[in-house]
């Protein structure tokens, strides 16, 4: 793998900070979740304010810190629900004792116990407080109805506390909070890899106002960025002009000819463990792109030839690469699919090639559905009929499945 593992690549975490000499951890807290490649936005409760700044927060997790339950500036950017649809998961680090009473008995009259109230994703609660307290029956109780409903309970730890006195109620150290924050999280079959992907078509410029360009919408390049990054993959998305918005989380590099597009792929490739080519990018371009609108001819003349010059085949390139990544290209065939897409997997020296039959119109280029069939030297798979989105899925499994398997 060439590529760093980032455990919680593409997560978002919402960290919620509660009022305790704790919560000065939360900043380093914030970075270390960052440096795993978290998103991570901040909830802090007013209490929290007086032992560590918004601002600080705000400049650490880049984002505009929330506070308050009815603020109409942040509630219009992101309100209560927002927040808590927004994250993957719910982290309160440092939760102190009176947030672990108000979150047990349902409270919900500020901003963290309110986003509490509306997740559906997972919560996890990491105490922090003077050892008499945690070890009260009222705090035991507490942590453990949360525990009982399903919150993720991260520590305490034992050992010296800030107030001078030896017992549990310590927050975590951060090396083992992050631990069991990644740990939370299934780990995603492409997690921590770079995937880069090309998609769309290209558009080869003939004059100001002209080009030669194909019918692919972009949408299965698209699907496998979005599978691609739910399976926890860094995503490029080297993309020819289309009208899809790029999913979230993944890097749109928007290109329109077949040169931009080698060049942007060729920037990037060095890095990347998986690249996989949809787009159906142009064989040829004009010679030379007229810098003024060709006239029609005004006497006679009634054929006009344009010249044409072969672009670069760019997952060719990318497969010749000394360390090429894992290679997958993209065979859109009118008849006999599987000569031509084998041909294509040997001479480009692709690890695997999906073929999709584009003379059936209900298939392919600009339909939402499609069925393939997938080439690799010693095997193929056939997927049936199936929505692009769905069919992206179980080609990111069975890529991941290769990966895997590779030395
Ligand atoms: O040879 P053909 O164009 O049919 O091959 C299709 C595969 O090659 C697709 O994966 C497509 O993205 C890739 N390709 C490319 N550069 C080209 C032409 C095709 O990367 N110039």
């Amino acid at each position: 793998m060439k590529t760093a593992f980032n455990t919680l690549n593409n997560r978002r975490v919402l960290l919620g900070v509660t009022g305790g000499i704790a919560a000065y951890k939360s900043a380093e807290l914030t970075r270390r979740l960052q440096d795993q490649g978290a998103d991570v936005r901040i909830v802090m409760t007013r209490s929290a304010t007086e032992f560590i700044t918004p601002l600080t927060m705000q400049a650490l997790s880049r984002h505009p810190v929330h506070l308050d339950l009815l603020n109409p500036d942040t509630e219009s950017v992101m309100g209560h629900i927002e927040l808590a649809r927004w994250a993957d998961l719910i982290l309160i680090a440092p939760a102190s004792a009176n947030f672990l009473a108000r979150f047990a008995s349902g409270h919900g009259d500020d901003l963290l116990t309110t986003v509490c109230l509306a997740a559906e994703c997972p919560v996890a609660i990491a105490p922090a407080m003077n050892q008499a307290m945690w070890s009260k029956p009222a705090t035991q109780d507490n942590q453990s109805i949360l525990v009982h409903r399903g919150v993720h309970l991260l520590g305490p730890d034992s050992g010296l506390q800030a107030c001078g006195e030896i017992g549990a109620g310590r927050l975590l150290d951060i090396d083992p909070l992050i631990e069991r924050v990644s740990a939370l999280f299934d780990t995603g079959k492409l997690q921590g890899r770079t995937v880069l992907i090309t998609a769309g078509p290209t558009r080869e410029a003939i004059d100001p106002v002209r080009f030669i360009s194909n019918h692919s919408s972009g949408k299965q390049g698209y699907a496998l960025a979005a599978a691609a990054a739910d399976a926890g993959a860094n995503v490029i998305l080297v993309s020819g002009p289309t009208n899809l918005s790029p999913p979230e989380r993944v890097e749109h590099v928007p290109v329109i000819s077949a040169m931009q597009m080698h060049e942007a792929v060729q920037a990037r490739v060095g890095d990347v463990d998986v690249f996989i080519g949809v787009a159906a990018v142009a064989d040829y371009r004009p010679t030379l792109t007229q810098s003024q609108k060709i006239k029609k001819a005004t006497h006679g003349k009634s054929t006009l030839t344009l010249e044409l010059v072969e672009n670069p085949d760019i997952i060719a390139e990318v497969a010749a690469r000394k360390n090429k990544p894992f290679t997958v290209g993209f065979a859109a065939e009118t008849e006999q699919l599987e000569t031509f897409a084998r041909k294509k997997l040997a001479q480009k020296n692709l690890d695997m090639i999906v073929a999709n039959n584009v003379s059936n119109t209900d298939i392919g280029f600009n339909s939402d559905q499609n069925a393939i069939t997938v080439y690799e030297q010693d095997d193929s798979l056939d997927l049936p009929m199936m929505s692009k989105r769905a069919l992206s899925e179980k080609l990111i499994d069975r890529i991941a499945e290769h990966l895997r398997a590779k030395p």
